[in-house]
């Protein structure tokens, strides 16, 4: 079993994106801006938001960090998207999801430009993403694809089950592992709440990406001896031994499933942190004007 080691894969990617960075610097060019935008207090989001605006710091990027009141109104949240959509110096942008309540997730979305949509959430961008049209990537699944590039992991005709059908990574995935070429070429299996025998799906996968969000759900007998396995979830769960009395588990039971994997996401220092840096690529791509041009 190897361990599919996204800490030290996003220290790379993130010494690639500095040199660039440099490079740019030398010539004189437009340093990449990324702005996000947090709405209220959400601790996790809080703790999402922080991560990125660092790892932009770490790359010498310029970022900008937003901040709103909990009872932002929809009309000011849409003002303060508008105001980013229009400004030369933002290259891309996020609203951190979730949004309180009272604001139309859908609608704040959908009022982001497309060209600056570097979480790869607009519907455009996920259209362009099915019909393999280059696009923003949403960074998850982006994440991912970059993990099995960089272990080249062969995906050409392997079974690939996913786990969970959400806009931001399940489905995504599917659609990515399913497209011709190189991370692809997959048979998928999309899976979810009304799958009948999910174990039985599950074994017949030689790649697992499990993003359902119940923590250690995936159990070892459900695994084929031999699978890839890219386990998505950050669960916090109850932990008397931890100081804090928490930890952070997956999605996957590690201790089970690993010894019968050939490779393993851990969690933590698995795929979240490469969902850090593929937002830092994408702002890049935005910047060169690589997807929608100048
Ligand atoms: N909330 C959870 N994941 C994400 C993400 O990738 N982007 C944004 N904007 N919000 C999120």
């Amino acid at each position: 079993m190897y361990l599919l080691d996204g800490k030290l894969l996003s220290e790379q990617i993130k010494l690639e994106l500095a040199a660039e960075v440099d490079q740019i610097k030398l010539q004189g060019g437009k340093i990449p801006h990324l702005a996000a935008i947090i709405v209220g207090e959400n601790p996790a989001s809080q703790v999402y938001v922080a991560s990125k605006i660092k790892s932009c710091e770490q790359v010498g990027f310029k970022s900008t960090l937003i901040r709103c009141e909990a009872d932002t109104s929809q009309e000011e949240l849409l003002k303060i998207v508008d105001g980013l959509n229009q400004d030369p110096d933002v290259d891309g942008f996020i609203v951190q999801l979730p949004l309180p309540k009272h604001i139309d997730e859908e609608a704040v979305t959908l009022a982001i430009a497309p060209e600056k949509d570097v979480d790869g959430f607009h519907p455009v961008n996920f259209g362009r993403m099915a019909q393999g049209l280059p696009s923003f990537l949403p960074a998850t699944p982006m994440g991912i694809l970059e993990i099995l590039k960089r272990y080249n992991i062969e995906t050409s005709g392997k079974h690939c089950v996913v786990i969970g059908r959400s806009n931001i990574v399940g489905t995504p995935i599917s659609i990515l592992l399913s497209r011709k070429g190189y991370p692809g070429d997959c048979t998928v299996t999309l899976t979810h709440s009304r799958t009948k025998d999910l174990p039985a799906e599950v074994r017949r996968a030689d790649i697992v990406v499990a993003a359902i969000g119940i923590p250690e759900f995936v159990k070892g007998d459900w695994v084929k001896e031999g699978a890839v396995v890219i386990d998505v979830g950050i669960n916090r769960i109850p932990d008397d031994t931890k100081k804090s009395g928490t930890r952070i588990a997956g999605d996957v039971d590690f201790e089970q499933v690993a010894p019968k994997s050939s490779f393993i996401t851990p969690v933590p220092g698995g795929v979240g942190l490469m969902t850090v840096t593929s937002l830092l690529m994408n702002t890049l791509k935005a910047s060169k004007g690589e997807i929608y041009g100048k």
